[in-house]
């Protein structure tokens, strides 16, 4: 590989001679890693070695497609690498005690860390997913709908906007768009599109994102910072500014069971690397800082309930609320009510909770979020299918159920037990409702 020289001598001035064994272990393959969706189930078919920091993962040891997986497409899992997990067993410890109420994912497409937060949350809090690139938001709202959790409020905002909700979120997590040296093992794209120029556009950019996001942060707040690249202007100096400039303490986290974990000092602060040639995952760096002061705690109003029941579809759920918005109804945590409402007043909000489905006349047209929720009653009418006929269903193929049902009407298809979506069974006839844009494109392999 021809490394930009740059690149190696920065590289170089912070690991010193490790620098040579992390360039080394940029030529060697990565394998995938799991995690896996808490609301769904466990399939061991992935083997037993788990990521070190996170036990509901799975660290592959061979190629695995994907695409051809139906129980991926139910959201049974998401593929994220390895060493961005970190962020679960940091949420763990920072929040150990009381879980936080409002959380902010700014920079969340794909969507990995944001799935990830909505395991650990656990729906005791409401997760805000911002994606500003409207594709990459799109992107962002399938893997948040195929996770089916229904606490989390996708917007599309730049940093900035996040100011109309002043002094909010208990945590900020920042992925910031960055230069991607630790993606270099996997992506030749990254190495090619490096430069210094783009290093210092790069850092520029994280000063201002964290800058202008700071105020929605309550007193006592927590700040996650993180990147997949090793420059020290992207990295340290980041953190030494939210020290310096904006009046953010530094906070230590234990990882004395993680020797491969990579402690490092910036000035007045701690950050930790994740380098190539000591973990399985890509190169990554995160640092935790924290907003000075006691945090003010409004009082929570009760909330109205809406008298909308969709009984016929959903369990019945006392903590839950539903809204319309334009003939399409959503579900969300009762709890949240107001924070919903004084989001919606200040962002540009792309996506709600679990969504239950669009009247269209006297109908509900179920969406497929619904299919894929918990929230749907457990008993509803449904076929089974087998690997085959599961991917024809997800290719929107003619498929056959295991067994012809007698029933008339909309129908769950589920392969291994696990809702992979709807049908609507008319006398003689199924029709597929999987979504047309999420459907497999790729070449059935049998
Ligand atoms: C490293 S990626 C996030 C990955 C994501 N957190 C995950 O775990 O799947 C950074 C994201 O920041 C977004 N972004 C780019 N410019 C931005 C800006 N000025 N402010 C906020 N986000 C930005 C990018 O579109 C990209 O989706």
């Amino acid at each position: 590989m021809n490394w930009p020289i740059e690149f190696i001598k920065n590289l170089k001035l912070k690991f010193g001679d490790e620098y040579t064994e992390i360039l080394n272990s940029m030529d060697q393959k990565q394998f995938s890693s799991i995690r896996f969706n808490p609301k769904k189930r466990y399939d061991d078919s992935f083997g037993q070695k788990k990521v070190k920091w996170e036990t509901e993962s799975r660290q592959l040891e061979n190629e695995y497609s994907f695409v051809f997986d139906p129980l991926w497409h139910a959201g049974a899992y998401y593929v994220q690498e390895s060493s961005s997990m970190f962020l679960g067993f940091v949420f763990d410890q920072l929040f150990h005690e009381k879980q936080p109420q409002t959380v902010l994912d700014l920079c969340a497409a794909p969507g990995g860390k944001s799935t990830h937060l909505l395991s650990k949350m656990d729906e005791k809090g409401i997760l805000v997913s911002n994606e500003i690139l409207p594709k990459r938001n799109a992107i962002l709202r399938e893997n948040i709908q195929k996770w089916a959790y229904s606490n989390v409020i996708i917007t599309q905002n730049k940093p900035i906007d996040f100011q109309k909700t002043s002094n909010f979120f208990d945590l900020i997590l920042i992925d910031a768009p960055c230069s991607g040296e630790g993606l270099f093992r996997k992506n030749n794209k990254a190495v090619n599109e490096w430069s210094v120029e783009n290093v210092n556009i790069c850092s520029i950019r994280q000063h201002q994102i964290v800058e202008n996001v700071l105020p929605s942060l309550k007193n006592g707040g927590y700040l996650i910072y993180s990147t997949c690249t090793f420059e020290k202007s992207e990295n340290e100096d980041i953190i030494d500014y939210a020290i310096n400039e904006l009046d953010l303490l530094s906070v230590e986290i234990d990882v004395s069971e993680f020797p491969n974990i990579t402690k490092t000092k910036t000035k007045g602060g701690i950050g930790y690397y994740f380098l190539p040639n000591k973990v399985d995952g890509s190169g990554l760096f995160m640092a935790v800082l924290q907003k000075k002061g006691l945090p003010f705690e409004p009082k929570q109003q009760v909330s109205s309930k809406s008298n909308v029941t969709f009984s016929e579809w959903l369990k019945p759920n006392e903590s839950i609320n539903i809204i319309e918005k334009n003939d399409r109804f959503f579900l969300f945590p009762l709890a949240f009510t107001q924070q919903i409402s004084q989001l919606s007043q200040a962002l540009y909000i792309t996506y709600l909770g679990i969504e239950i489905g669009q009247m269209k006349g006297k109908e509900l047209i179920p969406s497929h979020q619904l299919a894929l929720s918990d929230c749907l009653k457990s008993d509803f009418q449904y076929i089974a299918v087998d690997k085959e006929n599961a991917l024809k269903y997800l290719k929107r193929l003619h498929f056959e159920p295991l067994d012809m049902p007698d029933f008339l009407g909309w129908t769950l298809v589920k392969y291994e037990n696990i809702n992979l979506g709807w049908v609507k069974l008319i006398q003689g006839r199924i029709n597929n409702y999987f979504p047309l844009n999420w459907r497999i494109i790729k070449d059935l392999e049998f």
